[in-house]
């Protein structure tokens, strides 16, 4: 038990490396190091064949082109088998007329979900499962979303948080409120000595917005 009465549960945070595994999927065998050199944003969904679930697919794969722009790969994760991922797909592309363009992980052992904290012993099924991990390049998690099984996510926001990612990893930059590319960014804060006293002659040293559109 934590010090507030929940048992202790060990969850995956930004900075961690992101667990590798292996498992199929609907596009062959596939290992998250597999992405290594790219962005993937690994998402979960509680379960196939359900309204919000389909809506996010839907759109994520109308966008697949703007995460590939980002050179982001996307992969999707539930505890429904594979031939249920598979019946689902073929159900969206006939009956709406979408391709599922990106892989899609069976998990029916929960060994996945459970190793990132998507599904823990407090979860009371695995509809507690839509979090999406944001991983770079190097394999780690740079950000976690995540939203109960109601509510659908914003594909919008999750490009945006790709590009937002990418920009701040450029240097010299942290992103405001609602950021999008080409708007204005914040310098980072002045932490050493030297900087802050540099900086400091500015009354706005805190909120140095500038130009990021060159
Ligand atoms: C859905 O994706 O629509 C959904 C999944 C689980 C519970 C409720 C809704």
């Amino acid at each position: 038990m934590d010090g507030i009465g929940n048992p202790t549960v060990i969850s995956l945070q930004i900075g961690d490396l992101a667990p590798n595994f292996q498992a199929r999927t609907t596009q062959g065998n596939l290992s998250l190091s597999d992405f290594r050199g790219r962005w993937l944003v690994l998402f979960s969904h509680p379960a196939d064949f359900t309204p919000v679930c389909t809506s996010e697919f839907i759109a994520l794969a109308r966008s697949k082109e703007r995460f590939d722009a980002l050179d982001c790969a996307l992969m999707a994760i539930s505890v429904d088998s594979l031939f249920s991922h598979y019946g689902w797909i073929k159900a969206i592309r006939d009956n709406i007329g979408v391709e599922i363009n990106f892989p899609i992980v069976e998990d029916p052992s929960q060994v996945i979900g459970r190793a990132y904290g998507m599904i823990t012993e407090r979860s009371q099924d695995a509809s507690a499962m839509r979090s999406s991990y944001f991983i770079d390049p190097n394999g780690i998690i740079r950000a976690i979303t995540c939203y109960p099984a109601t509510i659908g996510r914003s594909v919008e926001e999750m490009l945006r948080i790709v590009a937002a990612l990418k920009r701040v990893d450029k240097g010299e930059a942290v992103t405001p409120e609602g950021w999008m590319p080409g708007e204005a960014i914040l310098l980072p804060p002045p932490v050493d000595p030297a900087s802050f006293e540099k900086s400091v002659s500015d009354p706005l040293w805190f909120y140095r917005l500038r130009d990021d559109s060159k």
